[in-house]
């Protein structure tokens, strides 16, 4: 087991551990008696991980003396609004939570960023454990205390950031994950590599095709390397007001795509792509040497990943997209981009060299 710590350097009472290891869901009691004691706990899940993962961890802990209440919802991106929140709380209020409860939030980024945002909110906010079950929320989603919901015209809008006491990662769990999962989650792996931490990265070309294996021995370093990136950034920054930006590497462009693609993109494809573009612009704007952007675009490849632009789009529709996300003020957009494997910089470029820069890089 691997034992990070998320140092928050304003307040360090609110510093936690980041546990990831193979099989250490069923200490998890351990872990809870460790951190406090409580008046009651709630595993909040969705419907889907709720008999994979859910019910087990509920019998563990009932084994170990902690009796808890399950509460699930159904799984996807469209269960992150306020209607959800609501329901959430009004059964934590029917069943007596108080502000000694704790919940503990068990799925992928959909529950992590519902429960952190109804344990910010019930009772002015009471704590909560991150135990993340897809990649995605174990590499990125359960680290750093961003929650929140989707608005109908957009995701993310309402949230807070509200720190989890504990995140606690079991590789053993991504075992049922589909491979699309899979690579949404690599998507962010491949990000933390590029942009700070070039071991990983060479660890990660090392490995090639076998990282979409659900039994690769690696990932449990894997995972940790990449949870070591997001801890460091956030413990620096943890409001995104500087160096946090950096993890928004091919996600600029990304979420533009998203949109711009009508959604027909999954997230990480779209990222991907978005890091492709920021790759090649990071060889004009950011001196990235042609033999480490290849690297870096052939490692993007080889898990099944897009690193151009789908052709469907051009770049009219990407800047109305980026214009419309806020990206673009005072004719600027901002963009993250590697100097080289493992150094991320901010460029700031005019929306001419955006626009000829997309329509010269953008294409595979
Ligand atoms: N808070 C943050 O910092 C942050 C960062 C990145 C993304 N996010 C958010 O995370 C969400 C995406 O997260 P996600 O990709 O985990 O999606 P998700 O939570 O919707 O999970 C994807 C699907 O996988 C299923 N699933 C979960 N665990 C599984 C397992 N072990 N085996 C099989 N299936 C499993 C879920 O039931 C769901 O159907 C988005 O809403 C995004 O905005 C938040």
């Amino acid at each position: 087991m691997q034992r990070l710590r998320l140092e928050l350097k304003a307040e360090t009472d609110r510093s936690y551990d980041v546990l990831i290891g193979r099989g250490i869901l069923n200490d998890l009691h351990r872990e809870i008696k460790r951190i406090g004691s409580f008046s009651s706990y709630g595993l909040v899940t969705d419907d889907f991980v709720r008999p994979l993962v859910a019910e087990r961890l509920q019998a563990n802990l009932r084994s170990h003396d902690i009796n808890s209440e399950l509460l699930s919802f159904p799984p996807g991106e469209s269960s992150k609004n306020m209607e959800i929140v609501l329901q959430l709380c009004q059964q934590l209020i029917a069943r007596g939570f108080d502000r000694k409860s704790l919940l503990l939030a068990i799925g992928g980024g959909v529950v992590g960023d519902v429960a952190g945002f109804a344990a910010a909110i019930y009772m002015r906010g009471i704590p909560y454990i991150q135990v993340p079950t897809t990649l995605l929320a174990q590499v990125d989603s359960a680290i750093g205390g961003k929650t929140g919901v989707d608005l109908p015209s957009g995701k993310n809008l309402l949230g807070v950031f509200k720190q989890p006491l504990l995140v606690v990662s079991d590789p053993d769990v991504l075992i049922t994950l589909p491979v699309e999962a899979r690579r949404e989650g690599f998507a962010e792996i491949i990000k933390a590599s590029l942009i700070a931490n070039p071991e990983l990265f060479s660890l990660l070309e090392k490995e090639g095709t076998h990282l979409l294996e659900p039994a690769n021995e690696v990932l449990e370093s894997i995972i940790a390397m990449a949870v070591e990136v997001k801890c460091r950034v956030v413990s620096q920054d943890e409001h995104e007001s500087g160096l946090r930006r950096i993890l928004n590497f091919g996600h600029t462009l990304g979420h533009a795509l998203e949109a711009a693609s009508h959604y027909s993109l999954t997230h990480g494809q779209a990222v991907a792509a978005g890091m492709g573009v920021a790759i090649q612009f990071s060889q004009k704007w950011a001196g990235l040497g042609q033999d480490e952007a290849e690297r870096a675009l052939s490692l993007i490849r080889s898990i099944g990943l897009p690193t151009g632009l789908p052709g469907e789009v051009n770049s009219e529709s990407l800047l109305s997209a980026l214009e419309k996300d806020k990206k673009i003020q005072g004719n600027i957009c901002h963009f993250v981009l590697i100097s080289k494997i493992g150094q991320a910089v901010i460029h700031a470029m005019p929306v001419e060299d955006l626009k000829e820069s997309l329509d010269k890089f953008g294409t595979n």
